[in-house]
């Protein structure tokens, strides 16, 4: 069946050549890991961690974070893998086109869009709470019509952020890499800063019970279960051992954003070898800071007592330091302007790779005859993302990101073990250990975080796949090019790679 038809890696890397769509090759290994913590560190541990904290895990949180950031460790092995032998933008979406078929790589692509570019709109909200919360320091009220509270018409903050991001991203790769790592540098210091002058407010009487003991969560209504809970039959319950796995369903949004780094393949200078450790480096730096936070934050103020909207900030209000809370403030707000900006920029990149194929319309693809960004996808995204921060309450859709992200992993570790059969003759510069092992387990450990999250966001992600689909089969399929190539390079691919119905 056509739907099943794969473009092969010597294609993929053709059309990232061709003149009319290359982007600038000008990061490096160090840029990527900048890049990396630019999109990681964010609202997951500036927000998500008073919550999962207080409501799920207590001090238990600190194994949560290790837990997820394992579940991501398993996860970035095969990302790094895929983006050193197909080493063009498009990320998940291109790996899945070169090994699963036409078919899947266009639902990733689909469910890409609930990762980056709801992320990105989710992430913009979360800003423009820091923003209010900062101007109101200085004593500025913004009017409650556009601040982006519960009764605002619009949320203005969040429209500017995206406006002015986008502009950036539209003008070139080196700005926004420049722009990023001026904005990582405060960023990472506003993180150690709260390690350390945090361990000096540490009471160790904070961390007993380190896992409270498990209770019921009496007003959890059926839909807010998670879908463990409703298909082992358990009571909903929070805290105890179980609470600690529902709480890494959480916080995994803090570790999203690693993946991002293999859209920007086609535009670093050596991918191959680059990208698997800009992905991987930044990965491992941002896990030992997440959990050094958590484990400060907890010491510092009872579990019970966190804030669940700016738990850095009120837990060293809560020691008398405001100070200190008015430097979290500035960092946090720093910090989510960065994953904002590289959330849309690996949507875009995403899109381009997809609209180069035909899936999607492909005059959209076109690259910018000086700044060499894909700028018509830029802006698109830009106008989406802004729309969707600026009138649309995201509050019950943040878990979607989640969801999608985890399910973009589980067909990119699949796809490393149908590569490694389907094309073992592949250069890789960076290999999985112990393949199937190593990705079997990725995918396990992804599918139990997402069981672990609502049944809502379940039905919710059912609703969007199923429009996806229909989607592909009104567009994408009619207009897809890999034919095209196949045709005109009779011979050049690689039927070992076809799937059987195709072949
Ligand atoms: N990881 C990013 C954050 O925590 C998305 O905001």
């Amino acid at each position: 069946m056509d739907i099943f038809r794969t473009k092969s890696v010597e294609q993929s890397i053709d059309d990232s050549e061709s003149s009319e769509h290359r982007l600038s090759r000008s990061l490096s290994a160090w840029d990527l890991t900048i890049f990396g913590v630019g999109v990681i560190i964010g609202t997951g541990i500036f927000v998500l961690t008073g919550l999962a904290a207080k409501e799920h895990a207590g001090p238990a949180v600190a194994i949560s974070f290790v837990f997820a950031g394992v579940v991501c460790g398993l996860a970035a092995l095969c990302y790094a893998e895929l983006a050193s032998t197909v080493p063009v933008a498009g990320s998940a979406y291109t790996f899945a086109y070169a090994t699963l078929g036409e078919i899947v790589a266009w639902i990733i692509g689909w469910d890409l869009l609930l990762e980056l570019a709801l992320g990105g709109a989710v992430v913009s909200v979360g800003w423009s709470q820091y923003f209010a919360s900062l101007l109101d320091t200085i004593g500025w009220h913004l009017p409650t019509s556009i601040d982006g509270g519960d009764d605002a018409f619009m949320n203005l903050p969040a429209l500017l952020i995206v406006v002015i991001l986008t502009v950036v991203l539209a003008v070139g790769i080196k700005l926004s890499a420049r722009v990023n790592s001026v904005i990582v540098t405060i960023k990472v210091a506003v993180v150690l800063f709260v390690i350390a002058a945090g361990l000096f407010f540490i009471k160790a009487a904070n961390y007993h019970p380190f896992v409270p003991p498990s209770q019921p969560a009496p007003e959890t209504s059926g839909l807010q279960q998670t879908l463990l809970a409703v298909l082992t039959g358990h009571e909903p319950s929070n805290f105890g051992i179980l609470g600690i796995f529902t709480a890494a369903a959480i916080v995994f949004f803090a570790f999203i954003g690693f993946d991002v780094v293999a859209t920007a393949a086609e535009e670093t200078k050596k991918p191959q070898r680059d990208v698997p450790r800009g992905i991987i480096g930044s990965l491992i730096i941002c896990t030992v800071l997440y959990v050094a936070v958590s484990l400060v934050v907890t010491g510092m103020q009872k579990y019970s007592d966190l804030d669940p909207d700016a738990p850095l900030a009120e837990a060293f209000k809560s020691v008398g330091a405001n100070w200190a809370a008015t430097i979290i403030t500035i960092g946090a707000l720093a910090g989510l302007t960065t994953v904002v900006m590289i959330l849309m920029l690996g949507q875009s990149r995403v899109l381009f790779a997809m609209s180069r194929d035909n899936l999607l319309p492909k005059g959209f693809a076109k690259v910018h005859p000086t700044f060499k960004t894909p700028y018509r996808i830029t802006i698109t995204v830009g106008v989406v993302v802004a729309i969707l921060a600026a009138f649309i309450p995201l509050d019950a859709l943040a878990e979607l990101v989640n969801i999608g992200t985890l399910f973009a992993f589980v067909v990119v570790s699949i796809g490393v073990i149908v590569l490694r059969r389907t094309r073992p003759d592949l250069e890789r510069p960076f290999r999985v250990p112990w393949v199937p092992v190593l990705p079997i387990l990725s995918v396990l450990a992804c599918l139990y975080l997402m069981l672990n999250l609502p049944v809502e966001t379940w039905l919710r992600f059912l609703v969007w796949m199923v429009i996806g689909f229909a989607i592909y089969f009104l567009y994408g399929r009619r207009h897809s090019r890999v034919d095209d190539y196949d045709e005109q390079h009779g011979g050049r691919v690689d039927h070992r790679h076809r799937t059987a119905d195709d072949a």
